[in-house]
């Protein structure tokens, strides 16, 4: 849809609530049966302690600013889709361990300060292309993610239950909980020891000797900090680690939407970075609605089909005040598509003097189903994205601040290629994405080098 300047303006001075989007049109929002269930869950969500607080998210933005000037670079990472059954001790501690080691590769090889913000602790809602699927004999309401409906096949438990809404946010809590000890306690101090990095896969790959050395120099670069400033021990344990989520079911949101003591505005207190999906980004809508009113940072997802003047006036929706950190522009147009895509955007963004941080998510424009159906992402058009973004960026003089990947730390088989030369036939051996396909830990570690070695590159610091 398109804003004239006036549409803008219009915009920009209507009155805003944390429930007004609920007057708008909406996508991708179930219809929940139990009407006052789903009131009651709202109301009981507004009563719950925040899980995040203002300064964390504002501390955030600053870093996301930063990033948008080339001082920091973002990786965000985790799971297409968090289950209820997996907030366990081990998959969260696998992710924690996967983006702190990338994040130390990066910060190793590119020598500039990573943010890490995991897609994690309410990442549990998934926005579908039809609203039911036909199993067997029968017709179901497709699975919208925990947060919504059970994955079972079970007519029954694939209505929308809102009391998923409230175990969402214990769930949330509870990896949360888990997520700043381990952070903050020093949990992960033993990273350094090279028995926690698992190199091996890489052994065949002409990278090897460079890998290795490299992680030998990051275990040992820590292990020298911690001799040289014992009295510093505790602050160097200490890791950060922000989170994000897409916020595509509004009642879970919005209900969590509050003002914080002392400072103007409203901040979403379920996580630090909220994103908007790719399909939920149309101005008339509600999800706009409810995004222009928050002060946390923003992600805007975008990929085809978009229009980069309808792009720019979104931005302009969601950042009025054009304030650095604000909105992250997360491009997923596809290793085929983003020749096309991308310039056209960076110039009318740019050209308008726009401030958005460019991230670049390799992973949603790039999925496709193999030959029995399984659906699939090969490393090579992941990483092709990738070099692309940052050869167009490059020609441009514009910064790609940041990356976005869907990968877990479990040694899944969901994408094919990377070092260890996975391939379609290997893809059941241990698939469990209920969503799309995870780069797994190898894979992963192999992306933040292969990402390192670019950026420096296209940096000129190599
Ligand atoms: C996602 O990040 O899981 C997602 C659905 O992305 P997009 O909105 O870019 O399709
Ligand atoms: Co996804």
């Amino acid at each position: 849809m398109k804003q004239t300047a006036n549409g803008l303006k219009d915009t920009a001075s209507r009155s805003w609530t944390p429930q007004s989007w609920r007057g708008y049109p909406i996508s991708q929002l179930p219809e929940y049966p139990d009407k006052d269930a789903l009131e009651n869950a709202y109301t009981k969500l507004g009563t719950y302690p925040p899980l995040v607080t203002s300064w964390e998210i504002d501390a955030l933005k600053d870093k996301l600013a930063r990033a948008s000037r080339g001082e920091m670079f973002l990786l965000q990472g985790g799971d297409c889709a968090e289950t209820f059954d997996h907030c366990t001790d081990s998959h969260i501690v696998k992710l924690l361990k996967v983006l702190l080691q990338m994040s130390f590769i990066m910060i190793h090889e590119m020598n500039i300060i990573v943010v890490r913000v995991g897609r994690i602790a309410g990442q549990y809602a998934k926005p579908r292309s039809k609203a039911h699927e036909r199993i067997g004999a029968l017709e179901y309401p497709i699975y919208r993610g925990d947060l919504v409906n059970a994955f079972d096949v079970d007519t029954e438990l694939r209505v929308p239950d809102p009391n998923r809404l409230v175990e969402a946010y214990h769930k949330s809590g509870l990896t949360l909980n888990f997520i700043r000890s381990l952070t903050e306690g020093g949990g992960f101090a033993d990273l350094h020891h090279p028995e926690y990095w698992e190199l091996d896969f890489m052994r065949n790959n002409p990278y090897y000797e460079e890998y290795a050395n490299m992680v030998n120099s990051i275990t040992n670069a820590i292990r020298f900090m911690e001799g040289l400033m014992p009295s510093q021990l505790p602050s160097l344990r200490q890791v950060e680690m922000f989170t994000s989520h897409e916020a595509l079911n509004l009642y879970y949101d919005s209900a969590q939407t509050r003002r914080s003591p002392h400072k103007s505005g409203w901040y979403n207190m379920s996580t630090h970075m909220p994103w908007i999906g790719n399909r939920t980004r149309d101005p008339g809508e509600a999800h706009v609605e409810y995004f222009r009113g928050i002060k946390n940072p923003v992600g805007i997802k975008v990929g085809p089909p978009c229009d980069a003047d309808d792009i720019a006036s979104l931005v302009k929706i969601l950042n009025p005040g054009n304030e650095p950190g604000k909105v992250t522009l997360i491009t997923r147009y596809g290793d085929a598509e983003i020749e096309k895509g991308l310039p056209v955007l960076i110039d009318k963004i740019e050209g308008q003097g726009l401030k958005v941080l460019w991230s670049a998510d390799p992973m949603h424009g790039n999925t496709y189903a193999t030959e029995d159906g399984t659906k699939t992402r090969d490393f090579e058009n992941i990483l092709g994205e990738i070099k692309k973004t940052f050869a167009i960026h490059n020609e441009r003089n514009t910064i790609l601040g940041g990356v976005h990947l869907e990968m877990t730390g479990e040694d899944v088989t969901e994408c094919v290629g990377g070092a260890n030369g996975l391939n379609a036939g290997g893809l059941s051996s241990n698939y469990q994405s209920y969503c799309d396909p995870r780069l797994n830990y190898e894979q992963s570690l192999e992306m933040a080098f292969l990402i390192s070695k670019l950026w420096k590159e296209h940096s000129g610091r190599s």
